[in-house]
């Protein structure tokens, strides 16, 4: 019995094409999961669900608004997770990671909290009281929480919230501590944006890591947002520098919302090329550190970006293009995990440039850490076997398959 309904979910994998395996492609790489964010609003797009809903490319789901204050405490104390639970429900019903997001933010926070008039006991009481009802509702649920967002201004001072005004750095390891006390097995993050250029912001916010572990508080990790800009993104070395600085202080890093946008769109080819060899830098520098436990993009699809609303005539951010088309960035990330699972990664200390053509359209050569190790037989699982421009081989070892992921993409699957 157990045994045919094994044949059969064999069989009817082995029937339902391979349409993308981001998530498969980074936990054989070694990280945890590979995955995104997603609004309750986008959920009745078939199309975009069609790719949400293959588990081998997206294991790990974070609601993109639903769980933020304004959503699950619009007046004091009166609690609701009709909103804030759409997403949850989806990923636990599939069985996938799910990060939550987030607790002490200054944005889309309620005007009671930003507009009243507190006292620092009071305060305290208001974050502790949001923090122990919202992850006791999700207790046991969540890999990670983003317990504290974006504290940091851009210009490396702390941010001037309500949090900050009347607490000081208080509200740091008051957080913390009042998220440990809620759900003692998840991992409690400090997530921000723009830690990635290694400058005065990314020196707050270690300065932050640092005033939470000395009040005795507990953090586990910290979210490089990695909202980034096509062509001024750090290299990957640069990138992996970053990462070590916080992985020194004892906790685990990810990418939490990454989006790399066009400043102006449509793009060029050869501004889609800049994109996918960005993201592979990105993607690649979470490999090459030792406590980098995964990839969260803010969006799957450029149909679904806050990119364009919020940077003007920006845009074309993501993986997937308006019509659910895998983009060069897609190759690009996924050849950049596809050569650390099968043991070609380059080494750390490189830049990774996958694409070298300046015509995505037409010549992009083969992401040069695609191959894998050929033999007689052809290529090995995940590795390259047809695409535009691609002169290796182009059959697959037994029993996989020469599948095509775009024209400038073919992969063994
Ligand atoms: O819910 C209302 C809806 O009732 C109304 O009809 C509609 C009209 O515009 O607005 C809806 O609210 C919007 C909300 O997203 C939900 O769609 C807000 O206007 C809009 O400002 C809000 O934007 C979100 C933004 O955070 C708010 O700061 C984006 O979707 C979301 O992607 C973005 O995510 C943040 C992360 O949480 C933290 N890091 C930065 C990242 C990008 O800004």
């Amino acid at each position: 019995m157990v045994k045919s309904a094994y044949i059969a979910s064999l069989l009817a994998a082995c029937a339902t094409p391979a349409v993308g395996q981001l998530h498969q492609l980074a936990v054989n790489a070694g990280l945890k999961y590979f995955g995104t964010c997603l609004d309750n609003s986008h959920t009745s797009d078939a199309a975009l669900m069609a790719i949400i809903n293959n588990s081998a490319e997206v294991g790990q789901l974070v609601p993109e608004n639903g769980q933020k204050w304004a959503y699950v405490q619009p007046t004091q104390n009166s609690f609701t997770y009709t909103t804030a639970d759409v997403i949850p429900n989806l990923a636990t019903s599939k069985n996938l990671v799910l990060r939550c997001h987030t607790l002490t933010w200054h944005s889309q926070l309620p005007n009671w909290v930003a507009n009243g008039s507190w006292t620092k006991a009071q305060l305290q009481a208001v974050i502790e009281a949001h923090i122990a009802n919202v992850m006791a509702h999700y207790k046991g649920k969540c890999y990670a929480w983003d317990v504290v967002n974006e504290a940091a201004d851009d210009s490396g001072a702390w941010r001037d919230s309500v949090f900050y005004r009347v607490m000081g750095t208080d509200f740091l390891p008051i957080s913390f501590k009042a998220a440990k006390a809620a759900d003692a097995n998840t991992k409690l993050y400090y997530n921000d944006y723009n830690l990635e250029y290694n400058g005065a912001k990314t020196d707050r916010v270690v300065e932050a890591v640092n005033i939470i572990k000395a009040a005795g508080a507990p953090i586990d990790g910290v979210g490089l947002q990695g909202h980034l800009i096509v062509g001024s993104t750090p290299s990957r070395a640069n990138l992996a520098t970053v990462l070590r600085r916080f992985t020194a202080l004892g906790v685990e890093v990810a990418y939490t919302e990454l989006d790399i946008r066009h400043s102006s769109v449509p793009a060029s080819s050869s501004a889609l090329t800049t994109q996918a060899n960005d993201y592979a830098n990105v993607v690649g520098s979470c490999l090459d550190v030792t406590g980098c436990v995964g990839v969260t993009v803010w969006g799957m699809s450029d149909k679904y970006s806050w990119v364009p609303s919020t940077f003007s005539g920006a845009g074309e951010a993501l993986l997937y293009d308006s019509n659910m088309n895998k983009k060069a960035a897609w190759t690009a990330v996924s050849s950049v995990l596809a050569a650390k699972a099968t043991g070609t990664a380059k080494p750390s200390s490189t830049t990774t440039t996958l694409v070298t053509s300046t015509k995505a359209t037409s010549t992009t050569a083969a992401p040069a850490t695609t191959t894998t190790a050929s033999s007689s037989t052809g290529q090995a699982r995940w590795g390259q076997c047809g695409g535009i421009g691609w002169t290796g081989p182009t059959t697959c070892q037994s029993p996989y398959t020469c599948q095509k992921q775009n024209d400038w993409y073919s992969q063994c699957l």
